[in-house]
């Protein structure tokens, strides 16, 4: 009976995992404050958020290679950290968004690190619900 239960505890996990921890409904909302900058475009070229192109497309980020999205100019220090193979998840998400130039600097240990994002928000929950939003839109 026990064996069984864990089974089930194990399943439940495995699943839960691929699960994001926001609200995709809040975080909708909450991409209004991403879109000045942030378009969502998908790999066939449709829009899902008309958004300014002053940052790169946020479409699949999950699991993306930091720094690159093709054509989008970024920063040298973004561009670095994606040169060592960093790929974004939920958890550097909330890290960056919260401090992009901290982040950088943290990450390159380069407290010279610079961010072409300006641009913070620190509340965790409305950038978790910006995540699975951004997640539930790039399936
Ligand atoms: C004022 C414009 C602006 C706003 C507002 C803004 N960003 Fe950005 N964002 C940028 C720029 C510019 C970059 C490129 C940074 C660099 O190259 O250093 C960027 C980069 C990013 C990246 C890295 C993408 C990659 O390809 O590696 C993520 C993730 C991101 N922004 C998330 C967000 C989220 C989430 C919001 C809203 C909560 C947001 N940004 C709001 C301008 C903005």
């Amino acid at each position: 009976m026990n064996k069984v239960l864990n089974i089930c505890a194990i399943v439940t996990m495995v699943a839960s995992s691929a699960v994001a921890a926001g609200d995709a409904t809040k975080g909708k909302k909450g991409f209004n404050k991403c879109k000045s900058c942030h378009m969502i475009v998908d790999d066939g070229g449709n829009t899902i958020v008309k958004g300014g192109k002053t940052g790169p497309n946020l479409y699949g980020i999950s699991g993306r290679t930091a720094g690159s999205v093709d054509g989008f100019k970024y920063g040298k220090s973004l561009a670095a950290l994606g040169e060592t193979g960093f790929v974004w998840s939920e958890a550097e998400f909330v890290t960056y968004v919260a401090n992009p130039k901290k982040f950088l600097a943290d990450k390159l240990d380069d407290k010279k690190a610079k961010s072409k994002m300006s641009f913070k928000l620190k509340k965790e929950a409305d950038v978790l619900n910006i995540w699975a939003y951004l997640l539930s839109v790039s399936e």
